[in-house]
């Protein structure tokens, strides 16, 4: 078996992957190699700090390993959050403060347009190769469901009429920015072994 590292504690992350990944990877999370290290993301870009986290555990541990990155951008909001997504209304990474930074700040405008973006970074051998998802969609007025994380309660992908905290899990995935972006991964390292 192959080991390929995916640089994240994310246990959700991790099961979906393994269930779509061809079986000769044996997939590790960083729990597994030993690492409890904050591993620095300091990038201004999505593209930068997914590169920061997959070759810092290549160069730590050397295991051929990829890390995500994923970032909200909001056209009325010159693309922000983006890079900052997770820690848009403060250090505390709190779901809620942050959408409702974005109601907020939407209050009156009419642009509601909106994107997901995940970059994947993946590392075999010291050499990257990155993978990049996008859905469009519109950023609601108010939060619609329960379900998902993040920013989903508003975020309605185009050509539905749910937002992603309103969709089953599978039909989300289906469709979502780390989705596509991981099929790309996956179609690559079904085709280079
Ligand atoms: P990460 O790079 O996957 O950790 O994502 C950074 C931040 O983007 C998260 O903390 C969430 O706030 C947001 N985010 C990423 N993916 C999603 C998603 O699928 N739905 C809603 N928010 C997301």
């Amino acid at each position: 078996m192959k080991k390929l590292v995916f640089a994240t504690n994310n246990d959700h992350k991790l099961r979906e992957l393994r269930q779509i990944l061809p079986s000769e990877f044996d997939l590790l999370n960083l729990n597994d190699i030993g690492c409890t290290d904050e591993i620095p993301e300091t990038g201004t870009t999505l593209e930068v700090n997914a590169a920061q986290k997959s070759f810092y555990i290549w160069n730590k541990y050397g295991i051929n390993c990829f890390a995500d990155d994923t970032g909200l951008e909001i056209e009325s909001l010159g693309n922000e959050p983006g890079v900052y997504s997770a820690r848009y209304a403060g250090e505390e990474r709190s779901a809620a403060a942050n959408m409702m930074k974005v109601l907020e700040k939407m209050e009156g405008e009419s642009n509601r347009n909106a994107r997901f973006r995940c970059v994947i970074s993946l590392v075999i051998d010291g050499e990257e190769k990155q993978f990049e998802g996008i859905v469009n969609g519109k950023i609601l007025t108010k939060k619609h469901g329960e379900a998902g994380f993040g920013y989903d309660p508003i975020f309605m992908p185009d050509g539905y009429n749910l937002s992603f905290a309103e969709m089953p899990a599978d039909d989300k995935n289906q469709i979502s920015h780390r989705g596509r972006a991981v099929m790309k991964l996956v179609d690559y390292l079904k085709n280079i072994h």
